[in-house]
């Protein structure tokens, strides 16, 4: 009797211990598919947040040793600096009033984001800013850090490196006076999440320029059929009509994230001068200022220009009044 029941005990403790060790493995599998489905989708997660679209971003790599050839693809670009800078360098002078002479931009910390070749970076530089500029693409970076190398003064105000916006928002806050993204957002994968780097790496109170094209007909027509298909000004493909921002949608954008709009200027290429205009409309390319605003300001609309400000300020004499 007393050994059936030390078997029976026996037996029931191997099948205690059979069921202790079968959940133990359950939980262990089922603590391995938790963490792993956590991670996948962590990645994927941060993947949907990139403002990268490495299909727009791939449309610059054949073309990457060609920024710097002033007749080839990028002369809209080259010739747009003859507006996008004192654009940007008199917006800046009219809100400090500490400049030096001949180096209007000293002090001035500045983020090209997209830079490209460094079309813009270099004039920003040689205004005495201090320059960062940023391209996701290696090529591009390497051939501006190739072309800056020509001028001594340049190589020790600008830095380019080849990385993405939300990379530099990682590593650093409030670190720029200014941010400039031209030609970018209409390439980017996600403009909210651009948008809130921007704000995240911008100092209080610092200013943001974008240029870009509206999303319109007629921006549709010259943008792309004329621009690229019939005059071949920029290489077909390079724009997706479906990217491009209505004036009014970015204002609301910015000033959703934080942003002040102080000016929106409508801008015209004329591809037989091959140069670019102020004009009223903005509904083909445009320009536009926005500072991030102090928290409480948030949500208030932009400011309409003073008289004075609109003398002293011809860009911003053009400023359109569509919202
Ligand atoms: C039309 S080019 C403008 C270059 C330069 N800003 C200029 O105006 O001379 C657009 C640039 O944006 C870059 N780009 C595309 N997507 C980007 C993104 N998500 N973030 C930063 N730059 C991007 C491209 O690699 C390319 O160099």
């Amino acid at each position: 009797m007393r050994s059936l029941m030390r078997q029976a005990f026996q037996i029931s403790c191997c099948c205690l211990i059979k069921i202790a060790l079968q959940t133990f493995n359950l939980f262990y599998r089922l603590n391995y598919y938790y963490i792993a489905y956590r991670s996948a989708a962590r990645r994927l997660f941060s993947a949907s947040h990139t403002t990268v679209d490495l299909k727009e971003v791939k449309k610059f790599q054949l073309l990457a040793h060609k920024w710097w050839d002033e007749q080839g693809e990028y002369a809209p670009l080259h010739s747009m600096n003859d507006i996008r800078v004192p654009f940007v360098r008199d917006t800046l002078l009219n809100l400090s009033s500490d400049h030096q002479l001949g180096s209007p931009l000293s002090g001035i910390k500045i983020l090209d984001v997209g830079c490209g070749g460094g079309l813009l970076s270099e004039p920003l530089g040689r205004l005495g800013a201090s320059v960062t500029g940023i391209d996701p693409l290696e090529d591009n970076i390497r051939t501006a850090e190739q072309h800056k190398s020509f001028d001594p003064d340049l190589d020790k105000r600008i830095q380019y490196k080849s990385c993405s916006l939300e990379e530099i928002a990682e590593e650093s806050t409030e670190t720029f006076d200014v941010i400039v993204a031209s030609e970018v957002v209409e390439h980017v994968a996600d403009l909210e999440t651009f948008i809130s780097c921007c704000y995240q790496v911008l100092k209080p109170e610092g200013s943001l320029f974008i240029t870009t094209l509206s999303k319109t007909q007629l921006s549709y027509v010259l943008g792309i059929v004329v621009a690229e298909k019939i005059m071949g000004i920029v290489p077909d493909g390079t724009h997706n009509w479906e990217k491009f921002i209505t004036p009014e949608e970015l204002e609301r954008l910015l000033e959703s994230n934080g942003f002040l709009v102080k000016a929106v200027n409508g801008m015209l290429y004329n591809p037989f001068s091959g140069s670019w205009s102020w004009i009223e409309s903005t509904s083909i390319n445009y320009a536009l200022h926005a500072m991030k605003s102090k928290a409480q300001e948030q949500s208030s609309s932009r400011e309409p220009p003073s008289e004075a400000e609109e003398e002293q300020h011809p860009a911003r004499a053009n400023t359109s009044t569509t919202v």
